[in-house]
C-alpha cells in the first residue's frame, strides 16, 4: 500500500523527524512517500482559472513551486497522512497547498462529484504542538472540502482513518503513538 505522508512542519528534525522514524519501522509493510513542506514551496493561487480547462495548475513546476508534484502524489497514493504542527493556526505552506487544491478541484468542476480524484481516499490528519496532541478538527474541516460530496461548514463528517474523540487520553498525549496506531489499522 502506497502512503503519501505530508509533514506540515517548516523544519527538518524535531517532532516530525521522531514521527517519521517511527513510521519507517514499517517500511517493509508500507510503501511510504514522505513529503516535507520544509523542503517544498507552494505558491499561492492567483485565481487565473486556467485549471478549469485542463484540471492542472498552469503555474510552472519549479523548485519554488512543487504543488503539482505533491498533488499528483496524493492522487496516486492509496492513503494520505497529513501530520501538522500548530503554527498559531495551520502552517502557511500547508495552507497554500490547500488553497491550490481548492482551485484545481473546484474550477474544473470535479469537487463534490464522483470525478474528484481524492473522493473516498483513505485519509488521516493529525495536529500536534509542543505540549502534545492537538485538536485536528480545524484541518479536517478544511480537508473535508476536498473529499466530501456533501460538504458542510459546521462540522467534519468525512470518515477519516483517525477519528479518536479523545486521543490525548487514549495515547497519553503521545502524537507518535497515535500516528502509528492509525498506520497499523491499515495493515493487511
Ligand atoms: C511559527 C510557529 C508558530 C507556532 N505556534 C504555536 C501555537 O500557536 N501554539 C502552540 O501550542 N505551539 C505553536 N508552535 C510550536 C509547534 O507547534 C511545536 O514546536 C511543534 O512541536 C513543532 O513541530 P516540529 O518539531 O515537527 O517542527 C509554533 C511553532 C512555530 C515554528
Amino acid at each position: 500500500m502506497k502512503i503519501a505522508v505530508i509533514f506540515g512542519s517548516h523544519r527538518i528534525g524535531g517532532k516530525n523527524a521522531e514521527i517519521e522514524t517511527a513510521m519507517r519501522q514499517y517500511a517493509n509493510v508500507f510503501d511510504f512517500d514522505f513529503i516535507h513542506m520544509a523542503d517544498n514551496k507552494v505558491e499561492s493561487c492567483t485565481s487565473c482559472h486556467c485549471c478549469a480547462k485542463t484540471g492542472r495548475c498552469v503555474l510552472p513546476q519549479t523548485k519554488d513551486d512543487t504543488f503539482q508534484e505533491i498533488f499528483d502524489k496524493m492522487v496516486t497514493a492509496d492513503a494520505v497522512f497529513i501530520i501538522s504542527p500548530v503554527y498559531a493556526s495551520i502552517p502557511s505552506r500547508l495552507t497554500a497547498l490547500f488553497e491550490r487544491m481548492t482551485s484545481v478541484l473546484f474550477d474544473p468542476g470535479v469537487m463534490n462529484t464522483d470525478h474528484n480524484p481524492l473522493l473516498n481516499k483513505k485519509t488521516a490528519i493529525f495536529s500536534y504542538c509542543s505540549s502534545g496532541i492537538c485538536d485536528d478538527a480545524p484541518i479536517k474541516l478544511i480537508f473535508d472540502k476536498f473529499v466530501m460530496k456533501n460538504y458542510r461548514f459546521d462540522r467534519t463528517t468525512y470518515p477519516y482513518l483517525n477519528h479518536e474523540q479523545n486521543p490525548k487520553a487514549r495515547y497519553d498525549n503521545n502524537i507518535t503513538a497515535y500516528v502509528i496506531d492509525t498506520l497499523l489499522s491499515l495493515q493487511p
